[in-house]
């Protein structure tokens, strides 16, 4: 519509303006927010726009690929890919508690983000998606860690660690405007409706120590959980919609073999701003066959279950 197409012109003649000819860095993680800035940012300033993704092996099933298919491939961004998932798995080694776990994920993306900028060289400018929400709530609020990891997750004491300035074009932005933008910047569906995903990733749904034959499992059964909602129409209508890696193992039958393999909980919930949810109530037929998928298709996999509580007590995520 005209409006948001003006507002595009305005929104790049603000960036070239504060730019001039520097150069910019953004961490792109494949969420809304730093992608639709990605997006929005090149389209200003073109390669004076250096892109960082860092693949924490955290990640979802070809979440990297997908990432370098739209930025590289299509938007021609000049893309770096820090391929670190080996050293995140090290420094994880032995851990078990989700904080501390969170904590060390944090301190390895920014050593990781930070050599990767240093590779760059002659960077002035750090570009982060922060929307107006973010400006107003910079202090975490209790029960929702987002605010908090985001700032973590945004690479916190970075830019002035590196004296570099900050560029965040969606400061009096919110949320939908920004899904607005980034339709009008030409992002797939896809990544502008795509639901909250935490900056730990599975780091915090592999329950207790992490272990890579574990993230792998999750990997497959939660590519299926997600193909199954968006099939049936269902991945929009929810908040989120995610499987956690139980490293319980229980017996099962398979043709005529006794198995002892380990537990995936589906986890689906409704919410308007993660401080409270709901469990999705998702038809059974739909269940039947998102289990009977995950326990034909992914190997060590033989028990579902279905996460049935809500937000407050519990919360969204398991850890
Ligand atoms: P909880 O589990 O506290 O989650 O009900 C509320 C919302 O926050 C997300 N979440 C995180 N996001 N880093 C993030 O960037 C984190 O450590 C983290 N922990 C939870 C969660 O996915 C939900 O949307």
């Amino acid at each position: 519509d005209w409006k948001m197409s003006n507002y595009v012109d305005q929104a790049i003649q603000d960036i070239r303006d504060q730019v001039g000819d520097s150069r910019v860095i953004l961490g792109l993680s494949g969420g809304v927010d730093s992608s639709v800035a990605a997006a929005l940012i090149h389209r200003a300033i073109g390669d004076q726009l250096t892109c960082v993704f860092v693949d924490n092996g955290l990640l979802r099933l070809r979440e990297r690929d997908r990432v370098e298919q739209v930025f590289r491939d299509h938007f021609h961004v000049d893309l770096r890919v820090a391929k670190s998932g080996k050293r995140f798995l090290k420094a994880l080694k032995g851990v078990t508690d989700p904080e501390r776990k969170r904590k060390i994920i944090g301190k390895i993306f920014v050593d990781v983000f930070e050599d990767t900028v240093k590779k760059i060289g002659d960077v002035d400018f750090l570009a982060q998606g922060t929307l107006y929400p973010d400006v107003i709530e910079s202090v975490a609020i209790d029960g929702n860690p987002a605010a908090l990891i985001k700032s973590h997750h945004n690479v916190g004491g970075l830019p002035k660690r590196m004296k570099l300035k900050l560029l965040e074009p969606f400061r009096e932005l919110f949320k939908d405007e920004v899904r607005a933008l980034g339709k009008e910047l030409g992002l797939p569906d896809e990544m502008i409706w795509r639901h909250p995903f935490p900056g730990p990733g599975l780091g915090v749904r592999v329950m207790g120590e992490i272990k890579k034959s574990y993230l792998d499992t999750l990997r497959e059964a939660d590519a299926i959980l997600l193909e199954e909602m968006k099939r049936t129409g269902y991945y929009s209508k929810v908040w989120q919609a995610f499987c956690v890696f139980l490293p319980v193992q229980t017996v099962g039958v398979m043709g005529d073999e006794r198995t002892y393999d380990y537990v995936i909980a589906l986890r689906v919930v409704e919410s308007v701003d993660a401080m409270t949810a709901d469990w999705a109530h998702i038809p059974h037929d739909i269940l039947q066959i998102i289990s009977n998928r995950i326990i034909n298709e992914v190997k060590g996999v033989n028990r579902v279950v279905l996460d049935i509580s809500s937000k407050p007590p519990s919360t969204i995520e398991w850890e």
